[in-house]
């Protein structure tokens, strides 16, 4: 029988001691994972006391979702991160049947968490906004006001039964949360509330509405200024696809523009998917003491078979690398977080090698944590093949066509298979990058079960992947001559 009784101390209890038990076969070096059981979206992520903290969807009890906790870690540096004890459970009338995604933001040195309360009552969901306290960043109090955002002040808009992931931030001298809710026509709607205290809440305007081509929900909304720019990220649920974009069942998009604060709408200049890999979803982001914009996501897909649950590994899920923002020509760019730099230790490399038709071997390379830097001259070559963490029988294959200028990344050669509830099951995406003076420029950052691709500074491609056995290998191979100009590989500690 499923649980359905919560408290936090026997949550806790049940991490410290069967925390032992998992498989660590498939488990990150630097990702953020939960110690045992399901996690899904990142929340609540903030810069706290000279200290990133980050919360997290989080199931203990399965590696499958069930009535959402919300676990906790921080980090000095986002690479390392120290487990803290779980921060909510749903043990109130107005969450009961779970803590739902949301943020945090700093009022008078305490950590204000606001979050969904989830209810189910006859079949149907309720929906609605709540806040916890902090004063040491650890143990919160739920407010006797909650909730502090429900139906009354909905006002007709959005919609109960889907109103969630509340990101608070503060304007001027004011409060605000964008929400996620959808129209009576299925369309996405991210809502704007305001307040003077965090407690007191009240409807400000429909920030921003999608049509049938933008999705049937949007869900985990951010919204901030960066480069002269509005911009609003999202995720929405079932936006059909549109050329190279959009093919996960759901997406995360960001939409840049400029915010009218006097009507509370958002004029949107353009919007484009963030990551074209398979796993990438529900980001969001803070901005740290030296006023960077960083951004992280859960690692994985809704509705995809995940082999760490099939093979009772007992944990499923975990966090992206943090990346950092800026926009440029109106589109959200992304960035390795600089720290990761200063934990790499660099263990290879060389410099002007030719891949032709032989193919180049590059042997016991790879290893769990894995970092490549790549420069690749191909002004003589049509396209580059790259087999990576190679074993006899399985490879990751990235592959770049240069009349094309189209990426690719598939995980068809490598592990578990993993399928999902889109039409025709994925295995690759691509996206289209140029070359920047016909070369293409790759850092790749592997840890044991996921794979970030950063191309030519503009694109990423996130993906999970489930090798059978370890590959080491690299090889290399390419249409006309390809010139490696230089490859540098290291590991992350
Ligand atoms: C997004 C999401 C949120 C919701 C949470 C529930 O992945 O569906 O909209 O709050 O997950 O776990």
């Amino acid at each position: 029988m499923k649980k359905s009784k919560f408290t936090l101390d026997e949550a806790n209890r049940f991490v410290e001691t069967n925390k032992h038990k998992v498989n660590r076969k498939y488990r990150h070096h630097y990702h953020v994972m939960a110690p045992i059981g399901w996690i899904n979206d990142p929340n609540g992520f903030v810069y706290f006391q000279d200290e990133y903290h980050l919360f997290f969807q989080y199931y203990p009890y399965d590696s499958q979702w069930g009535p959402m906790h919300w676990g906790h870690v921080k980090s000095k540096d986002l690479i390392h991160w120290e487990e803290l004890p779980i921060a909510l459970v749903p043990d109130q009338p107005y969450d009961k049947d779970g803590c739902f995604s949301g943020s945090a933001i700093e009022k008078d040195g305490k950590l204000y968490l606001m979050y969904t309360g989830h209810v189910e009552k006859e079949n149907k969901t309720y929906q609605t906004q709540c806040i916890a306290i902090s004063e040491d960043g650890i143990h919160f109090d739920k407010v006797a006001q909650n909730p502090v955002i429900d139906a009354k002040l909905l006002k007709g808009h959005g919609n109960i039964h889907d109103f969630r992931d509340p990101k608070v931030f503060q304007r001027e001298n004011k409060y605000y949360s964008v929400v996620a809710s959808k129209n009576e026509l299925n369309h996405g709607q991210i809502l704007l509330f305001e307040s003077n205290d965090l407690i007191s809440w009240s409807f400000t305007s429909i920030l921003l509405e999608g049509d049938e081509t933008q999705g049937i929900m949007w869900e985990c909304p951010d919204l901030f200024y960066l480069d002269g720019k509005d911009v609003l990220i999202m995720s929405p649920i079932q936006i059909p696809k549109k050329g190279l974009s959009y093919h996960n069942v759901s997406s995360t998009v960001a939409f840049i523009g400029e915010v009218d604060w006097e009507t509370g709408k958002f004029q949107v200049e353009n919007y484009h998917e963030i990551d074209f890999g398979l796993d990438f979803y529900a980001p969001q982001t803070l901005e740290d003491d030296q006023h960077r914009r960083i951004m992280i996501a859960w690692m994985q897909m809704w509705h995809r078979t995940l082999p760490t649950h099939d093979l009772d590994h007992k944990w499923a899920g975990a966090m992206s690398l943090p990346r950092e923002l800026r926009v440029k020509e109106n589109r959200l760019v992304q960035k390795p977080i600089s720290m990761v730099y200063t934990n790499l230790e660099y263990q290879y490399g060389f410099e002007n090698v030719t891949v032709g038709q032989t193919p180049v071997y590059l042997r016991q390379v790879v290893h769990d944590n894995t970092y490549v830097h790549l420069v690749a001259d191909l002004s003589q070559a049509t396209s580059l093949d790259i087999q990576f963490a190679k074993n006899i029988h399985e490879s990751l294959q990235l592959h770049y066509d240069v009349a094309t200028e189209i990426f690719t990344l598939s995980r068809e050669d490598v592990g578990y298979s993993i399928t999902g509830t889109e039409k025709d099951v994925l295995v690759q995406r691509q996206v289209h990058v140029p070359l920047v003076n016909q070369q293409l420029v790759l850092e790749i950052f592997r840890d044991t079960s996921s794979i970030e691709l950063f191309i030519n500074a503009l694109e990423t491609m996130t993906m999970t992947f489930y090798e059978i056995e370890a590959g080491n290998d690299i090889v290399f191979s390419s249409e006309g001559n390809a010139t490696i100009s230089s490859i540098e590989i290291g590991q992350v500690r």
